[in-house]
């Protein structure tokens, strides 16, 4: 969470650090602002306004220099009001950018209260740019190679998590990045030279980059980057080509990117099978095909939409390939004290691969003997796909709006060949049924289409949805974890209160909770549990609750009094969750465009959880 930028240029920076804020916006938003050296000074922008007015505001303020940093912030430590908007400054002297947390940041505050430090601001941040102001001072101060040192023995205090990008007054030529626990990339440019907490951040500025490791300290001039590791020693790091199109971050025709990337579902799902025409495990890179006949369980760790693809997989991995597998939420797993099993394959799954949980529950599982591990994941140069034995890459292309979607769908579409792969593995496919599946998946784009097809249906309930406070999501089976996932989505864009059940668990207790103005959601495809979902439908009606039921074409619901039905496609077998989360997508979407929120940044959240 957080999204910083940093630049040492030949030409002035605030262009592409504004532009580098907009790219990364998705990871936080409750303000951004931009500092820059004008004339020997440390000159500052702030804003609680969105990236798209900082601009405006910079250019009012006719800022410019030739090296800056800059934030897009979600909210940690302190409100989201100006002054505990980043860049933060230490004595007019020192500029900091963090993403992070330092969690022994009171102790610190303490200390350098003592040393007459005044703290401006409620963040935590303000620990680290006094403590380089001290650290620098203390070595003589004025000497320009001295910054990257005061930066060193600075954080060498810290505990927690960080990426900075750091300048001071009187050197100004030089920017100092630094990462722990967040990621920060250094981007080599022929005018000049970036950090960045992603790649797209300097799309159309630069190709090569390089990720810096854990604990690395980059030092950024004109003549090149110097990268040293915690202990000040000089360190190589590989220079990569990653060349990235910014027509993957463009809207487009469309308002929203969740809305894009709704859409954009039946395209990725085809890119990501477009060259599977046959299950195995090299799929999952080098080594797998040997390592997975091990495999005697699986432990599913994620966060979120994610940990809902892998509560869905756990049905897979159990019918198809008779492999127990076990879903954890990754904050829970990692504090928790459990048995590993050397047997036991770890999979992470995660969106952007830098989820904090996640990252410590995989690690978790490596240091309680875990010796196989696998990240599914949608960014291929992400910490979880490097810290990971085995890899897949999801490949939906860049996900901007905070409600995951395409990224999902991808991941189910992962899992599922991962559970084939199991399931051949243990003689469990046979050849006409593997060909079965492998058509079933090539056939998946065009149902997607069929599907996104019932917009204009979905649209209409969405006006009524729009108008409640509360709606309870069921399913069974399979598609308990779609219910989740459609509960989910229409929280957190929409700000409706919604709970998931699996549908018998009604009567347990959340049937207390309808009456007839409650809306129950239901997933109902055509699977062995239809004529338990439609006893659990009839419980509800009874209760004058309203159902808005999603049903396969030949799951033979037909609308009536307090029964809306929308016709899905023919069921689809084992991969019916990934059609029928698309509608509890559409849903979520016209609810909120309906009630008018920021459908990409809902309130309080942020797209890449890179802190606890
Ligand atoms: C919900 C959503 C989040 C993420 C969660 C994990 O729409 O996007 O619940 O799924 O924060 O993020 P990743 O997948 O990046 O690890």
């Amino acid at each position: 969470m957080c999204g910083i930028v940093g630049a040492v240029d030949r030409r002035d920076v605030t262009s592409t650090l504004t532009e580098g804020l907009r790219r990364l916006e998705y990871r936080g938003y409750d303000s951004c602002g931009i500092a820059v050296l004008q004339q020997g000074a440390l000159r500052r922008v702030r804003s609680v306004a969105r990236v798209a007015s900082l601009a405006a505001e910079v250019a009012e303020a006719n800022l410019s220099g030739m090296i800056g940093i800059a934030h897009t912030r979600w909210a940690t430590h302190g409100a989201p009001v100006t002054r505990n908007a980043h860049p933060i400054f230490s004595s007019g002297e020192i500029a900091i950018v963090h993403n992070g947390i330092i969690e022994n940041h009171e102790a610190l505050r303490e200390e350098l209260g003592v040393l007459g430090y005044v703290f401006e601001s409620d963040t935590d941040t303000e620990v680290v740019a006094h403590l380089i102001h001290h650290a620098w001072k203390k070595q003589g101060g004025e000497h320009e190679s001295d910054l990257l040192s005061a930066v060193r023995h600075a954080l060498e205090r810290l505990h927690g998590a960080y990426a900075i990008a750091v300048f001071a007054s009187s050197d100004p030529g030089r920017v100092i990045g630094a990462r722990a626990g967040s990621p920060l990339v250094v981007g080599l440019g022929e005018q000049g030279n970036y950090l960045a907490s992603d790649v797209m951040a300097l799309a159309g500025t630069v190709e090569n980059f390089i990720y810096l490791e854990e604990g690395d300290i980059a030092e950024l001039t004109l003549d090149g980057v110097r990268v040293v590791d915690r202990a000040g020693h000089a360190v190589q790091r590989e220079i990569k080509l990653q060349r990235s199109s910014t027509s993957a971050v463009e809207l487009g025709p469309y308002r929203h990117y969740m809305h894009k990337e709704i859409f954009e579902q039946p395209s990725v799902i085809a890119d990501a099978i477009e060259n599977v025409h046959t299950i195995t495990a090299d799929l999952f890179g080098a080594g797998a095909r040997h390592a997975f006949r091990e495999i005697d369980s699986l432990l599913i760790v994620a966060c979120g939409t994610s940990y809902y693809a892998g509560m869905t997989a756990k049905y897979w991995f159990e019918s198809l390939a008779k492999v127990p597998a076990q879903v954890e939420v990754a904050s829970e797993y990692r504090y928790r004290s459990s048995v590993a099993s050397p047997n036991t394959l770890v999979v992470v799954v995660s969106q952007s691969g830098e989820t904090a949980d996640t990252l410590a529950a995989l690690k978790h599982a490596q240091s309680q003997g875990h010796r196989h591990t696998l990240a599914i994941c949608n960014v291929a140069s992400s910490t979880m796909m490097r810290q990971a034995q085995f890899q897949h890459l999801t490949s939906a292309g860049p996900e901007i709006g905070v409600a995951s979607t395409k990224a999902f769908t991808t991941q189910l579409v992962a899992l599922f060949l991962l559970a084939l792969t199991l399931s051949k593995q243990r003689g469990r496919l046979p050849a006409a049924q593997e060909a079965a599946f492998l058509d079933q998946l090539h056939r998946l784009p065009a149902k997607l289409n069929s599907v996104l097809a019932l917009e204009t249906q979905i649209v209409a309930w969405a006006e009524a949805f729009a108008r409640t406070e509360h709606a309870l999501f069921l399913g069974r089976g399979l598609h308990y974890p779609i219910a989740l996932e459609g509960a989910l989505k229409l929280k957190e864009i929409s700000y409706v209160h919604a709970e998931a059940y699996p549908a018998g668990e009604l009567k347990h207790g959340p049937l207390a909770l309808v009456t007839s103005q409650m809306p129950v959601v239901t997933v109902a495809p055509n699977d062995a549990l239809l004529d338990k979902l439609k006893s659990n439908m009839q419980e509800v009606r009874a209760r004058s609750g309203q159902l808005y039921v999603f049903a396969d074409a030949d799951s033979r619901i037909a609308s009536g009094d307090g029964l809306r039905v929308i016709r899905m496609p023919e069921h689809y077998g084992s991969l019916s969750p990934i059609l029928h989360v698309v509608p509890l997508q559409l849903l979520a979407y016209h609810t909120a465009c309906a009630r008018g929120t920021d459908v990409d940044k809902p309130r309080n959240l942020a797209k890449s959880v890179t802190v606890e």
